[in-house]
């Protein structure tokens, strides 16, 4: 993988842990929100650093994937938005939903651009070697 996007990649789990550690313990909804704005902040910056990676590499799968990042930016939005004006408290509900959009995303599509760039990687340094 792109080391880069690998990192963005770990740097989401992380956020999620920190989430549902606070949610579990039931730390403040100062903290909370605080975390949920990193990971809307972590997804927009991620998303457009990945499609830059696609654009470069000539992903065949690109339109596609950033539909996927488009769906999953919009539903942060809305998530987000409910909270700012104070309409839902963030429950292991909004956790689990949370991180299953997350896990899907980069399991499934996530994970098809890195055997992409894998093949790319391999087939340039064949060429080079
Ligand atoms: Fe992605
Ligand atoms: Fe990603």
């Amino acid at each position: 993988m792109h080391p880069l996007l690998e990192k963005e990649h770990q740097q989401f789990f992380d956020l999620l842990d920190a989430l549902d550690q606070c949610i579990s313990k039931g730390n403040s909804a100062n903290q909370v929100h605080k975390y949920l704005s990193d990971f809307v902040a972590l997804a927009e910056v991620h998303f457009k650093n990945e499609e830059a990676v696609m654009e470069t590499y000539k992903y065949t799968e690109v339109i596609e994937h950033k539909k996927e990042h488009a769906d999953l930016l919009e539903q942060l939005f809305i998530l987000k938005s409910k909270l700012d004006s104070g309409q839902t408290p963030f429950g292991k509900d909004y956790m689990h939903l949370l991180r299953n959009w997350f896990e899907r995303h980069l399991f499934d599509a996530d994970n098809r651009l890195d055997k992409f760039l894998y093949q790319v990687n391999t087939n340039s340094n064949k060429t080079a070697g």
